[in-house]
C-alpha cells in the first residue's frame, strides 16, 4: 500500500519552493503593510470555463467575526469535478440562497467568488469562543460551497468545520482528503448506513472507483473491514488492487453489468458515476435485506438551477420519492442520494485512520498557485486518478511572474 504514496508526481518546480508567506501565529497575518486588508486568491467574476479564473491581490482578508470563527492561512488547496461545475455556475440557485436568505428578493452578487473546498493550513487567529483550536495549530478541512473557497491565502469557518491535520501528511498530501472524505462518510455512513462497528465482510460495490471518492472509500471500507468489489478502467486496476479492493471490474471491457451479475449480491452500492448505473445495478443487490443503493450523482441542484428553487425542489423531491417508492415495494432495497457535508469531528476520525497508516493520500498531480488554470485544466481532462492538488502558500516570485503574464495576455487580447 506504501507505494501508493509515489503516487504524488511533484511538479519539479513546486518541489524546491521555500514558503514566504509569513505564518505569525497573531492578527497581524500579512507579510507587508500595504497587504493588511487584502489577499492573493483566484476568483471569477462570472460563470463560464476556463476563462473566467483570474488571479487577484484585492480580495478583502476573510477576518474572524464571529465567536466560533477560525481564520486559516491555506498551504495547499485540492480541487473536485464540483469546482469545474461551480466555475459554470452549477448550484448557484440553491448556493445563492445559502449565501443570503435575503438573494431572492434584493439585489445580490456572489462575485468575486473564490472555489476550492479543500484545504490544508496553519490556524492564525481564532474567535473568543474557540475553545478547540489556537494559533499555529495546523488543521484540515472541506469548505461548505456557499462560502468562500479555498484557493486563496487566507479562509476563515467555523471550528465546527475544522480539523487537526494528520501529523504524518504534508500539506499536500492533507488538502487531498478532506472533501472527498466528507463525502464518502455522509455517503457511506448516512445514507449506506455503514459504520467501522457493522462493515465487516459486508459486500461494498464502489463504480468509478479510480477518481477521489472511490479511491478514499476502498480505503475507509477496508479499514472497516468490508469486501470491496470496484469498477474502473483497466489502467487504474493498479491503482485500486493496491488500495485494497478484493475484486476489481474493468468497465470498459465488455458489458460491466454482466460481469457484475455473476459474482455474490451486494449489501451496498456506491455510485459514482451516474448515468444508467441505476437502471442495471438495483438488481445487483441482496433483496428483501436492507440493502441500500446511494448515488452521488443526483439532478436536485440542476434541476433547482434549471426550473427555480421551488419547481427544482418539488421536481426532484418527487422523483427520489418515486425511485426510492419503487424500489423498496418491488425488491426491498433502498434508494438514496447523497451529498457532502462539511463535518469537523468527522475529520477527526479520518485523521486517526490516516495517522494509524490505515489511509493513504492518492495525489496524481500538483500545481503551484500560479498555474491554478492548468490545475482546472488537468481536471478537465477527466480520467482521475484520486486528486490534483494546489500548492498555495508559495514563492511570491512566481505569483508576480503569474500576474506579468496574465497582464501581457490581457495586453494582447485588447490589441
Ligand atoms: N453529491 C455530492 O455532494 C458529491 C460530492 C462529491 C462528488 N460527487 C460526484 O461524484 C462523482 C465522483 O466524484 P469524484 O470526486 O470521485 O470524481 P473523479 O475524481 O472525477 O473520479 C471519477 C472516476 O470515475 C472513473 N469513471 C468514469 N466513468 C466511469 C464508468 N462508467 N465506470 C467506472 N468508472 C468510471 C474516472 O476514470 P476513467 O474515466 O479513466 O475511467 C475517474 O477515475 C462525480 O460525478 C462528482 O460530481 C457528488
Amino acid at each position: 500500500m506504501a507505494s501508493v504514496r509515489l503516487l504524488c508526481l511533484f511538479n519539479g518546480r513546486a518541489a524546491g519552493w521555500s514558503k514566504t508567506l509569513a505564518r505569525t501565529g497573531c492578527r497581524n497575518v500579512c507579510s507587508s503593510p500595504s497587504r493588511l486588508q487584502s489577499m492573493s486568491a483566484w476568483v471569477i467574476d462570472q460563470y463560464g470555463s476556463s476563462g473566467v479564473l483570474r488571479h487577484t491581490e484585492e480580495i478583502p482578508i476573510p477576518t474572524v467575526n464571529f465567536a466560533h470563527d477560525v481564520m486559516i492561512n491555506v498551504s495547499a488547496a485540492s480541487l473536485n469535478p464540483l469546482d469545474l461545475n461551480m466555475r459554470g455556475g452549477y448550484g448557484a440557485t440553491l448556493l445563492n440562497l445559502r449565501r443570503d436568505p435575503l438573494s431572492l428578493v434584493n439585489s445580490f452578487s456572489e462575485f468575486p467568488l473564490i472555489l476550492g473546498r479543500d484545504l490544508s493550513g496553519v490556524v492564525v487567529d481564532c474567535g473568543s469562543g474557540v475553545t478547540h483550536f489556537a494559533p499555529g495549530d495546523e488543521v484540515w478541512a472541506a469548505i461548505p460551497p456557499w462560502k468562500q473557497g479555498s484557493l486563496a491565502e487566507y479562509v476563515t469557518l467555523t471550528e465546527y468545520e475544522v480539523s487537526y491535520k494528520p501529523e504524518s501528511l504534508s500539506h499536500i498530501e492533507a488538502a487531498s482528503i478532506p472533501y472527498v472524505a466528507n463525502t464518502a462518510l455522509s455517503a457511506l455512513v448516512n445514507a449506506g448506513g455503514l459504520c467501522r462497528e457493522n462493515s465487516f465482510n459486508k459486500r461494498v460495490l464502489i463504480t468509478g472507483a479510480s477518481g477521489g471518492v472511490g479511491t478514499f472509500s476502498i480505503q475507509l471500507l477496508k479499514a472497516w473491514g468490508a469486501h470491496v468489489t470496484v469498477t474502473c478502467s483497466q489502467n487504474a486496476e493498479g491503482l485500486v488492487r493496491g488500495l485494497g479492493a478484493d475484486e476489481v471490474v474493468d468497465y470498459t471491457a465488455g458489458d460491466v453489468a454482466e460481469k457484475l451479475d455473476m459474482m455474490e449480491r451486494f449489501d451496498v452500492i456506491l455510485d459514482n458515476v451516474g448515468e444508467d448505473t441505476e437502471e442495471w445495478a438495483m438488481r445487483l443487490l441482496k433483496p428483501w435485506s436492507g440493502a441500500k443503493y446511494v448515488t452521488l450523482v443526483s439532478p436536485l441542484l440542476l434541476n433547482t438551477d434549471s426550473m427555480g428553487l421551488l419547481d427544482g425542489s418539488l421536481h426532484a423531491g418527487l422523483t427520489l420519492h418515486n425511485k426510492a417508492f419503487q424500489n423498496i415495494t418491488s425488491s426491498g432495497v433502498f434508494y438514496r442520494w447523497a451529498f457532502y457535508a462539511p463535518d469537523g469531528p468527522t475529520l477527526d476520525e479520518v485523521s486517526r485512520l490516516v495517522d494509524a497508516g490505515k489511509i493513504l493520500p492518492v495525489v496524481e498531480a500538483q500545481f503551484p498557485f500560479s498555474q491554478v488554470p492548468q490545475a482546472f485544466q488537468k481536471l478537465e481532462q477527466g480520467h482521475a486518478r484520486g486528486k490534483t492538488v494546489v500548492e498555495v502558500a508559495e514563492d511570491d516570485e512566481y505569483m508576480e511572474a503569474a500576474e506579468s503574464e496574465q497582464k501581457v495576455q490581457e495586453t494582447l487580447q485588447q490589441n
